[in-house]
This record gives structure tokens, C-alpha cells and sequence, in this order.
């Protein structure tokens, strides 16, 4: 490594950059400071400048989940470490991924394969670098089952280690890099491990009326992504970031006196709780479809909330905070952002 006594700003880092093609909501605001980082070296001079600067940081992948409100008087690092390493073992298989790498790609990479597991993932928006910190999931699968260890680099000490998986507390949208782990690390490659003896996962409700009765995992994936692309908006034609919010989580009680007045709810049952159908609490709010001020609820998945026509990602934020009062209001429950804000 270079002497970093005196850091000078890195030639990566840009000033005052619009921040509108970094994130798939494609809300408008400038970053004070701006890197592509694609290599650790890079990664690690632009760390030290900002840490000798006292300049906060913000990592971003493909800014998939991501609200962007305001100017951020940060440095913005756009993650675009790649390469991919795969190891055949005796009974698995050990695929590791740098985390600048497309999501979506490296699950192709394991279909084309014929190697198990991420097939239901398919065609979620972002990287590999943020598949750990909200443990993303779909189709009765979350990443983290998968991961065996991901590869970080200390912001402080500027080395890399790699976290086991054990260490890391994946939990329904969650980990441990949302919580304590969140100025501490920025995360450099994950590796997945992928068993030879898969076993395919096609139960989900939506997904299995379009599957052959043995599925095979390439059946998996094409179905997931048909289902995808039927309900979720394409962020390249329509912002947005997916789910909005979580699916909340509630008590058996709660769920009980719910299910009392709306026979028609629409749960799935946890190991002691219930988790709800967000989507449904807001379509049956009468959220579903409703547009105003170029932001709105989109008109297939009133999970998904959408930017049809504005730069300001403010007008969103109002949305969210009438869509969570209004479900307060009516059912009782709190909704809570999945979307990580910009600030
Ligand atoms: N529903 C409605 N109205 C709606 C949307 C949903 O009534 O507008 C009800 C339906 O009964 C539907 C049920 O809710 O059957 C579940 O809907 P869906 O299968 O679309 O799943 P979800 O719970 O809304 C979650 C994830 C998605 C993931 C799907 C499939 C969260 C926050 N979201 O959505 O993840 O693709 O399950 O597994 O857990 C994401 O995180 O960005 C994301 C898209």
C-alpha cells in the first residue's frame, strides 16, 4: 500500500455529481464527493482520504434499495468490484462473487450451471454486495441460507477479513451490516455455497401453478422471473426499489383479532408470530393504483411504491408517512421502510 500519511483526494473521487443514475428510483440530488470504485486499492485510498477528512461515507451498489431525499454532504462510493471464482467440492460447490457483481447475472451464471439455489432469487434488482445486508429473499427463499462467508474490509484498520456466516444474524430483511456492522465494514465479495444435492423449492403460491410437477432448477427460475415480470415494475421503465416496506411481523393475538374483522387477510405463518401481507393491508386501504404529485402506488403490487414523474424523492417520502399513518389508523399495524435513505 501507498503511504497514506498525508492523503491528497484519489482521482476517482469526483465533486458535486447528480446521484439521479445511481439509484433505481431515479430521484435527483447531488453527492458532495463521488467514486466508481473498482478495485480494494481504490476502495481503500478513497477510505483513508474521507477518514483523514472526518468525510462520513456511503456505500452503494446498483442503488436498488435506495431512497434518495436530499444532497448528501458525503462521499458516495458506487461499488464496482467484479470477478467471480467457483470451486467444485466432493458434495458442493463454493462460488465466490465480488460484490460490484449483477445480482441477477450471477444467478443466471449458477442456472446455466445447473448448480442449485438462487434460482428463486432471479431477477431481483441490485448486487452482490448488498444481498447480505437486507438478506433479500423471494419465493419461500432468503440469500443468507446460502451464504457461507463474506469478505469485508475493516473501514477503520483498512484490512480485509471474512465474516462467517454464523457471525453475521440473517433474519427475515435483515443482518447484522444493517445494525452494528453498518459503519463497520464494507463488504468485498461473498461467497455462496451451492449443494449438489438441491433440493428445489416450488411450493410458493403464484409460482407453483406454472411449474411441471418435478421442476427442474432452470423450470424454477424461468417461472420466477415470468411471475416477476408479470407483477414487479421494471425499474428501467418505472422508478422504484421494489418492496417498499416489510411484510409486518405480528403477534398471534394480533394476528387473531385482525383475521376476526378481516376474514380475508392474507398471512404467513412464522415459527411463533405471523407475518402479513403488507400488499394487501395497503390495497385493502385503497392505496392500490393511486397517483399524485409524479409519485404513487403501483397498480399490480401496492407493495411497490413508484416514481412515475419527479426528481424530488421527498414526494415519496410523504407518500410513505400517509401510507404508514393511514394502516396505523385502519388495522392497527406499523409498517416499516425497507429502502435504506440516503443521508
Ligand atoms: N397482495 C395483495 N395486494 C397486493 C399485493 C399483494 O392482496 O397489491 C397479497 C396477495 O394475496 C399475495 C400476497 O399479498 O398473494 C403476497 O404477495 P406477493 O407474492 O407479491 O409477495 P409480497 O409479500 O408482497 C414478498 C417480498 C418480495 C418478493 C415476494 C415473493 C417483502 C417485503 N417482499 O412480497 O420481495 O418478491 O414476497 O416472495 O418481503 C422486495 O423485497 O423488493 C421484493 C419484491
Amino acid at each position: 500500500m501507498a503511504n497514506h500519511s498525508v492523503p491528497s483526494m484519489p482521482i476517482c473521487i469526483q465533486e458535486n455529481i447528480s446521484l439521479k443514475k445511481f439509484n433505481t428510483f431515479r430521484f435527483d440530488a447531488t453527492a458532495r464527493y463521488l467514486a466508481i470504485i473498482s478495485t480494494l486499492d481504490e476502495l481503500r485510498d478513497a477510505t483513508h482520504w474521507a477518514n483523514y477528512h472526518a468525510i462520513p461515507i456511503k456505500m452503494v451498489g446498483e442503488g436498488s434499495n435506495l431512497l434518495v431525499t436530499e444532497d448528501v454532504n458525503a462521499l458516495v462510493l458506487i461499488n464496482r468490484l467484479s470477478g467471480l471464482t467457483l470451486t467444485e467440492r466432493e458434495n458442493d460447490y463454493l462460488l465466490t462473487v465480488a460484490a460490484g457483481e449483477n445480482w441477477h447475472k450471477t444467478v443466471t451464471y449458477t442456472v446455466d450451471n445447473n448448480m442449485g439455489g438462487l434460482e428463486n432469487l432471479a431477477l431481483i434488482p441490485g448486487s452482490v454486495g448488498a444481498c447480505p445486508i437486507q438478506n433479500i429473499g423471494a419465493y419461500g427463499v432468503e440469500a443468507g441460507e446460502f451464504i457461507d462467508a463474506i469478505e469485508v474490509l475493516d473501514r477503520e484498520t483498512l484490512t480485509t477479513k471474512w465474516l462467517l456466516k454464523h457471525e453475521c444474524q440473517f433474519a427475515y430483511r435483515d443482518s447484522r451490516f444493517k445494525h452494528d456492522w453498518a459503519t463497520k465494514y464494507f463488504i468485498l465479495a461473498v461467497r455462496f455455497i451451492l449443494n449438489k444435492h438441491h433440493e428445489i423449492k416450488a411450493s410458493y403460491s403464484g409460482l407453483s401453478d406454472l411449474l411441471p410437477l418435478e421442476p427442474t432448477i432452470k423450470d424454477v427460475y424461468k417461472s420466477v422471473c415470468q411471475t416477476r415480470i408479470k407483477k414487479l415494475p421494471d425499474p428501467n421503465l418505472i422508478g422504484n426499489a421494489g418492496s417498499f416496506f416489510k411484510n409486518p411481523i405480528v403477534s398471534q393475538q394480533q394476528y387473531d383479532a385482525l383475521l376476526r374483522i378481516y376474514p380475508d387477510l392474507v398471512a404467513f405463518p412464522m415459527k411463533d408470530n405471523w407475518k402479513l401481507a403488507a400488499g394487501w393491508l395497503i390495497e385493502k386501504a385503497g392505496w392500490k393504483g393511486y397517483k399524485k404529485d409524479g409519485v404513487g402506488v403501483y397498480e399490480k403490487q401496492a407493495l411497490c411504491l413508484v416514481n412515475h414523474a419527479t426528481d424530488d424523492g421527498k414526494k415519496l417520502m410523504l407518500l410513505e408517512q400517509a401510507i404508514k399513518q393511514d394502516i396505523n389508523d385502519k388495522f392497527n399495524v406499523e409498517l416499516e421502510r425497507e429502502p435504506i435513505r440516503l443521508v
